[in-house]
């Protein structure tokens, strides 16, 4: 009886450490998409590791489910079951990926029986050449280095990552940046955005980064990332301070409960139609 999963964790990492396609297609010619708004993009290459990662896992465990960020673009629900379901983002950080800014990665994370804190998540940060996974119980890596969030208690020495997002609203537009004001004037070391949600959260495991938030992200940005930061010692909550929800299309992730709090305090969202809504 394979409990903890950890032949499936192996799997997925040997399977994101071969998906070499995402660093050689940086220089090639790209077929760019718009998808939901003027900002939000996909290009072949997301549509193409989508389909090696999915076919790849389907051959090896074929009662397996999955929810992709390209399969569900292209009409598949997103349902999540008590069967072994793997969350994919083929590439996190299109955008960035289009224009060649460093900062792309392959995001997967495996759930079964519907668990807020998952068996395991992988995240490969494919220019840096840098492998984040962790396994529920067992700690956070990169490459193969033990993973320790800050411990930072004190907002006001916070370095703060979060993400413009895709959406251009107005309501959107205006709640993204008075969030990053009313950070910025507590004040925190800095706000920062790499552009890719995943790579984002796991700056919180690394330590380089005290705390994350998101508003208007997916699951599959964030379902590898947040187990990445529980087990480098990180908390993970909604935005509103409620238990942390991958559907719910909010997260802060932090190195202390303290900062998190804090920031559930200061910050807003805007409405955002559930990952799971039909
Ligand atoms: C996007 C990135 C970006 C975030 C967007 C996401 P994608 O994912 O994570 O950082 O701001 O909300 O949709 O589309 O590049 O996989």
């Amino acid at each position: 009886i394979m409990s903890d999963w950890t032949e499936c964790l192996k799997f997925g990492i040997n399977l994101t450490k071969q998906t070499s396609e995402v660093r050689e297609l940086l220089t090639n010619q790209l077929q760019v998409h718009l998808k939901s708004s003027q900002a939000d993009l996909v290009t072949e290459t997301d549509l193409r590791v989508e389909t090696i990662l999915k076919s790849a896992i389907r051959d090896k465990y074929p009662v397996h489910r999955f929810i992709g960020e390209e399969s569900v673009a292209a009409g598949e629900c997103v349902e999540l079951t008590d069967s072994p379901t793997w969350i994919i983002d083929p590439i996190d950080g299109t955008a960035n990926f289009v224009h060649r800014f460093p900062f792309v990665a392959i995001s997967i994370a495996f759930t079964v029986n519907k668990q807020v804190k998952a068996p395991f998540g992988i995240v490969y940060s494919c220019v840096e050449d840098k492998l984040f996974y962790a396994q529920k119980g067992r700690g956070a890596f990169l490459n193969g280095e033990p993973l320790n969030a800050s411990g930072q208690e004190d907002i006001s020495r916070c370095v703060v990552v979060t993400e413009i997002g895709a959406e251009r609203d107005d309501l959107a537009l205006s709640t993204m940046t008075s969030n990053i004001f009313r950070l910025l004037r507590i004040p925190v070391h800095g706000v920062r955005a790499l552009g890719t949600a995943a790579v984002d959260m796991c700056q919180v495991a690394t330590g380089g980064a005290d705390a994350y938030y998101h508003i208007g992200m997916h699951c599959w940005d964030i379902a590898a990332s947040s187990i990445i930061v529980q087990e480098a010692g990180g908390v993970v909550m909604d935005t509103d301070g409620s238990p942390f929800d991958m559907m719910s299309r909010r997260v802060i992730a932090a190195s202390s409960t303290a900062v998190a709090n804090r920031i559930s305090q200061v910050i807003q969202a805007f409405p955002c139609r559930r990952d799971d809504e039909d």
